[in-house]
């Protein structure tokens, strides 16, 4: 394993999470996934991340690392539990931290990171609150999410975030890029999540493949129309890739996230060990230059299809009758996170009108719901410019 330095913590490059223990990624193996944490432990991963939303995986992240804690970075998430509506708050940081700490096990957290922003709490506070825990021993250092771009300065001038997190693989590169400024300016590392297009860049997906509602790529848009198309073109490219090398198309993938600036680490969420063990194996291993040349020409003109496409499916779902309520709300959700993507709208203009249709997700059995999920379209056509698509 080969490691990076970002200021005084020396990481893993590729670190290990533990999102899947929420049930996102369909029913998990438990005692699998312990002996998966052990071996990525042996493998030397020394970063693990988790979250207080993600189900009890602080606790049983907390007890497998018990014996091995000094050895490790703990990472994990503040700001979202159960409800859907974030709280940064002074008073539910620390009471949260409290709780990470009991659940981990453990007198300190390595990195302490803002999950989702949070409009109603000025960002003084949670920045005073963050670093009030610092001066407590409580944690070590602060970063933030998947923050909307401004809120990401905002925080990086009123404090000092050690890190990042963002979306990043070949199949979703625009968070990364439109944070690069920021990383240069503040000197942010940047952790990589979802560096397998959430299993989309393993080649294990097929066109047609169907998910349970449960796991979130039944919603998620990069499981959805053009955008699957796509992402299944880069699985094959990089499989062609992977052949040139001896390599399989995920550690093609994961490398390729390592071989970008500023990258601190490439988050990767396996079930099992075997799936750990070809991620791992994705470290020390660099894509030579010219290929890399050569899948940004590629890259080009895909994005230029997709973009297009996509327009193409934001008017259809806006302009016509909407189907029954299950396919209506992953529609809708495609729309925002699109036109989000594609930067036609900004994340503070869309985030009420996706709170209320995210808070619809377990009611699409009732009968009001078509109703609301046409209103619900309506208020996007009023936010989103069609005539500009
Ligand atoms: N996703 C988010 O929204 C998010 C946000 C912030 C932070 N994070 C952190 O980042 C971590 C990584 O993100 P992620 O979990 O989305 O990562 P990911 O590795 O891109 O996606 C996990 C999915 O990929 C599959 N997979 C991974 N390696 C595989 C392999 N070698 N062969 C076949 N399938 C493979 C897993 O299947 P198996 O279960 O079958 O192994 C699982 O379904 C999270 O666990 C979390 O700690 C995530």
């Amino acid at each position: 394993m080969e490691y990076r330095k970002h200021k005084s913590l020396k990481i893993s490059e590729i670190g290990i999470g533990t999102y899947a223990l929420s049930g996102v990624y369909g029913a998990k193996d438990l005692e699998e996934f312990k002996r998966m944490i052990y071996r990525a432990y042996e493998l030397g991963v020394n970063f693990f991340d988790t979250a207080e939303a993600y189900g009890n995986a602080e606790q049983i992240l907390g007890d497998i690392v018990k014996p091995f804690r000094e050895d490790i970075y703990i990472a994990t998430k503040v700001g979202i539990r159960g409800d859907i509506k974030p709280n940064l708050s002074k008073d539910y940081i620390k009471k949260a931290c409290e709780e990470s700490l009991k659940r981990l096990q453990t007198d300190y957290i390595d990195l302490y990171q803002v999950h989702f922003h949070d409009p109603t709490t000025p960002i003084e506070e949670t920045v005073e609150a963050l670093e009030d825990l610092v001066e407590e021993g409580k944690i070590k250092h602060y970063g933030v999410g998947h923050l909307p771009l401004d809120v990401t300065e905002e925080y990086c001038k009123l404090g000092k975030p050690f890190s990042v997190l963002t979306e990043f693989s070949a199949v979703t590169r625009e968070s990364y890029e439109k944070l690069l400024p920021l990383y240069k300016k503040y000197n942010l590392g940047i952790i990589a999540f979802s560096t397998t297009g959430r299993g989309l860049l393993t080649g294990r997906f097929k066109e047609g493949q169907k998910f349970e509602p449960a796991d979130i790529r039944y919603l998620d848009p990069l499981f959805q129309r053009e955008r699957f198309q796509y992402g299944l073109r880069i699985a094959k490219k990089f499989a062609e890739l992977g052949e040139k090398y001896g390599k399989t198309p995920v550690q093609v993938a994961i490398a390729w996230v390592l071989a970008h600036e500023g990258i601190i680490c490439a988050l990767t969420g396996p079930s099992t060990v075997k799936h750990l063990e070809e991620n791992v194996e994705a470290s020390g291993w660099e894509i030579p230059k010219e290929d890399l040349r050569e899948l940004d020409e590629f890259f080009k003109r895909e994005d230029e299809w997709l973009r297009q496409k996509q327009k193409e499916s934001i008017k259809q779902i806006l302009i016509q009758p909407l189907q029954e309520p299950q396919r209506a709300f992953v529609d809708l959700i495609y729309v925002i996170e699109t036109a989000l993507s594609l930067s036609i709208i900004e994340e503070k203009e869309i985030l009420s009108i996706f709170y209320e249709l995210y808070g619809l997700r377990k009611k699409l059995d009732k009968e009001e719901v078509s109703e609301k999920l046409r209103d619900i379209q309506a208020e996007l056509r009023k936010v989103i410019p069609l005539d500009a698509l």
